[in-house]
C-alpha cells in the first residue's frame, strides 16, 4: 500500500468490496439500520489495511505437534471514536481487536462556522503505549479530526492514524498542516466542500443517518 499521489498523508483502501459497499451506504433511501451495519462493515474490512503497521512480537507456543516461535502483536490499539458518527466504525473495529480500548471525543461543528466545539473527553490510560486510531466516517475541513488528534498528542502518544469513510482535498490539506506526521486512512477521496462545508458527493450526514436523527 502507498500514500496517494497528490495527498502525501492519504491512504486509500479502495478495495472492491468496500467500494461496493461504501455505494449502498451513500445511496439516499438506505435506512438507519442499513447504514448503521454497513458502517462497522466498512471499517472493520479497512482495519485489514489499517493494522498492517502494527507490531509483532515472538511469542512461544505449543502447537498440537510441536513448540514454535509464533508472533503477536506487541500492543492492542486504542480506538478514539469521534462522537457522535465515529461510534458507528467502532463496533466493526472491535470485532477484530477485541483487547482494544477505548477513548471517546465529543466534537460537533458549529453549524454556521463550521468550526470545531469539544463537549466530551475520556482516554483511557497509557494511551500512548501503542497505536491510536481516531475513527470518524468523514473529514470535511479537517477540523474535528485535528482537534481530536491533539487530544491524543497531549496523552503523548505518537502512533497516531485517522481513519475514515470519506475525505475532501480541503481536509487532507488541513490535516497535513496541522499533524503531518498521521496517516489518513479513507476508503474514498471525494469531489470537494460546498458552500455549507459539506462532502460533496459524500454521504449526508452521517451522525444524523446512523442513528436517525
Ligand atoms: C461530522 C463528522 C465529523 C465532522 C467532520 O460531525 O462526523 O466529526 O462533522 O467535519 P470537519 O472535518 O469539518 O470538522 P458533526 O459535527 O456533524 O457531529 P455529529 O456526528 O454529532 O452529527
Amino acid at each position: 500500500m502507498q500514500a496517494h499521489a497528490q495527498h502525501p498523508n492519504l491512504w486509500l483502501v479502495d478495495h472492491p468490496l468496500i467500494q461496493h459497499k461504501l455505494s449502498v451506504l451513500r445511496e439516499r433511501t438506505t435506512p438507519s439500520s442499513d447504514f448503521r451495519r454497513l458502517l462497522g462493515e466498512i471499517a472493520g474490512l479497512m482495519t485489514y489495511e489499517v493494522s498492517r503497521r502494527f507490531e509483532t512480537e515472538p511469542v512461544e507456543i505449543h502447537t498440537p505437534m510441536e513448540r514454535m516461535l509464533a508472533r503477536r502483536l506487541r500492543c492492542a490499539p486504542t480506538l478514539v471514536p469521534v462522537l457522535r458518527a465515529g461510534l458507528g466504525m467502532t463496533d466493526g473495529i472491535l470485532a477484530l481487536f477485541t483487547e482494544a480500548r477505548v477513548g471517546h471525543i465529543g466534537i460537533r461543528r458549529d453549524e454556521r462556522t463550521a468550526q470545531p466545539e469539544e463537549y466530551y473527553l475520556r482516554l483511557p490510560p497509557d494511551v500512548q503505549d501503542g497505536p491510536v486510531l481516531v475513527v470518524d466516517p468523514m473529514l470535511a475541513t479537517g477540523g474535528s479530526a485535528a482537534r481530536a488528534v491533539d487530544e491524543v498528542k497531549r496523552t503523548g502518544a505518537r502512533d497516531i492514524s485517522v481513519v475514515c469513510l470519506v475525505v475532501v482535498p480541503e481536509g487532507l490539506a488541513a490535516m497535513q498542516a496541522a499533524h503531518p506526521d498521521v496517516r489518513v486512512y479513507a476508503a474514498a477521496l471525494d469531489r470537494c466542500l460546498n458552500e455549507r462545508f459539506f462532502i460533496c458527493p459524500g454521504l449526508g450526514d452521517a451522525g444524523d443517518r446512523c442513528f436517525g436523527t
